[in-house]
């Protein structure tokens, strides 16, 4: 269909949470006429629910160089150097900065910032507010930010495909608008540059800790528009998510890594702390090794969650330092203070996918990812904890010099051409809403955290019968489900999910979170090395 109503920028940021507001702002600040669309209010999305924190060397005696170190040694060869250096050393000036914004972080009696412990962190280093709602603060001081600058923000916007020019470049996006007034219907943003920052996909598998709007939307377009991604088969399980059954589905509440950080300790059903001896760090390794302690320990007794003790904290540091976590536990019949919180993983964050250079670019030229869409480098196999919102904060920034850079040397177009909608657009084949549950109960039950050739071999049979069905339905009736945003959000669920499940098949060999039953080792000979994945675009 024709956009039935358009808008004209020089950056449309698509996306809410830290990546793409401080990109808003920053492309902004430099000058260049800047949109934000997001598919649902501007404070949705995965920021808002961050707890532990921001990772930064901000403390005494910390260095950007250890921080370097413990986020090489958790992303299990497969970092770019590169790309965490530039994080490291330029995270400590981004969280000033932000602040700056008008976040506010938790502080000690002199006024300087608390600083907290989290998983694979040999240093203090985790900046937090408002105790565990570190995301919801951040989120607050942005989004006031952007109204306070007056930046023209489309809510309710699901964006759909990159526009592209005769010659291949990034041209701007159509999104389907929900809601009432004059936004109705398909719409379009015309502009020279796009920075995706659409979050990630945790919606993908059944029990996740992400909000229902991660259904992996800028991963499914950047394939559509034929982008390289990369490292998909790294979806990392947090560790400690509140156990409301074995049959719980949808968003689940978190448990901060920052509730081990100040003291808690994982216990079995007897009470022992089995993570002890596996690990110099215990409870507080990195996030895979502490996932996988769990999920063994629950193997070796047939059940289906573990223990998180803190109740020595005792009732005034529950309220005090972790509010929300206190406040979730009780909402579910647990009291932290006075009984053990029954946890287990859950799918919590994509390590990889729209790759891209230091300067955010991808391979799509005027085409940006940012934040948990991106495949920066910065993570390799398994994210150090806390370092999520620094990279989307830092590598905003670096992306929002390069577009105004572009901007100042003339490489980047004043005025793009109103291109109409790419094909995809018009002839994708869109899954009905209720195959979202279809594809989030194969992922889980095929390619969660624990993974083998046969299982992955079963999803991907799956999962290709959902789309040949939508494209018999296609060629049969000539439509398929009605274009909106749950046929969409399930048909981008059903294009990350077979990416991801490909390149997990692919990589014979356990890494990082990547845990393959049938491959139980590392293999660095033939294994140290990325998955990139790139759709021809009439396929994806
Ligand atoms: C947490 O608070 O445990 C989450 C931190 C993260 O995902 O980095």
């Amino acid at each position: 269909p024709a956009p039935g109503w358009a808008l004209d920028a020089d950056v449309v940021v698509v996306g809410s949470g830290v990546a793409g507001l401080t990109a808003a702002l920053r492309c902004e600040a430099a000058g260049l006429s800047t949109v934000v669309v997001t598919k649902a209010r501007l404070d949705d999305g995965s920021t808002r629910w961050a707890q532990g924190g921001i990772a930064a060397a901000l403390g005494e005696g910390d260095t950007p160089g250890q921080h370097l170190d413990d986020t090489l040694v958790a992303g299990v060869g497969l970092c770019d150097e590169q790309a965490v250096r530039l994080l490291v050393t330029e995270g400590p000036g981004a969280v000033r900065r932000l602040i700056g914004t008008g976040a506010r972080f938790d502080t000690d009696d002199q006024g300087g910032i608390q600083l907290t412990r989290e998983g694979g962190h040999h240093r203090r280093r985790i900046a937090h507010a408002g105790g565990d709602a570190t995301g919801a603060e951040i989120s607050r001081a942005l989004v006031e930010a952007v109204r306070a600058r007056g930046l023209r923000t489309v809510e309710n916007a699901l964006v759909l495909d990159l526009l592209t020019d005769a010659e291949g470049r990034t041209a701007g996006v159509t999104l389907h608008v929900m809601g009432e007034g004059q936004h109705d219907g398909v719409g379009a943003v015309h502009a020279p540059a796009v920075v995706l920052a659409t979050g990630g996909m945790g919606q993908v598998f059944a029990a996740t800790t992400n909000p229902s709007v991660s259904t992996g939307d800028g991963v499914a377009l950047a394939l559509r528009a034929g982008a390289e991604v990369s490292d998909l088969e790294f979806v990392q399980f947090h560790p400690t998510v509140l156990f409301l059954g074995p049959d719980a589905e949808g968003q689940q509440p978190l448990v901060s890594e920052a509730v081990r950080g100040e003291g808690a300790h994982l216990v079995d059903a007897d009470g022992v702390r089995f993570m002890r001896g596996q690990h110099e760090l215990a409870e507080l390794a990195p996030r895979d090794i502490v996932a996988k302690g769990i999920m063994r320990r629950m193997r070796e007794h047939g059940a289906d969650h573990m223990y998180l003790d803190a109740r020595h904290f005792g009732a005034d540091m529950w309220e005090h330092r972790f509010p929300t976590i206190l406040a979730a536990c009780r909402a579910h019949g647990i009291d932290p203070v006075t009984e053990p919180i029954p946890v287990a993983p859950a799918a919590h964050y994509a390590s990889g996918g729209v790759r891209t250079d230091a300067r955010g670019r991808t391979t799509v030229p005027g085409l940006y990812a940012c934040g948990e869409v991106a495949c920066t480098g910065v993570h390799g196999a398994n994210r150090l904890a806390s370092n999520s919102l620094l990279e989307g904060l830092v590598y905003a920034e670096r992306i929002a010099a390069d577009i105004a850079a572009r901007r100042a040397d003339g490489t980047l177009l004043a005025r793009v051409p109103h291109t109409p909608p790419h094909p995809a657009t018009a002839e994708h084949p869109l899954l009905p809403p209720e195959a979202r549950l279809a594809v989030q109960r194969i992922m889980s039950e095929g390619a969660g955290v624990l993974r083998s050739a046969d299982s992955l071999a079963r999803a991907a049979d799956r999962l290709d019968r959902l789309h040949t069905d939508a494209q018999d339905a296609l060629q049969e009736h000539g439509k398929t489900a009605e274009p909106g945003v749950d046929t969409w959000e399930a048909t981008n669920l059903l294009t990350v999910a077979r990416v991801l499940v490909a390149a997990a098949a692919l990589r014979e060999e356990t890494r990082g979170c990547h845990w393959r039953e049938d491959r139980p080792d590392r293999d660095d000979v033939n294994w140290r090395r990325h998955i990139v994945v790139r759709v021809a675009p009439d396929r994806a």
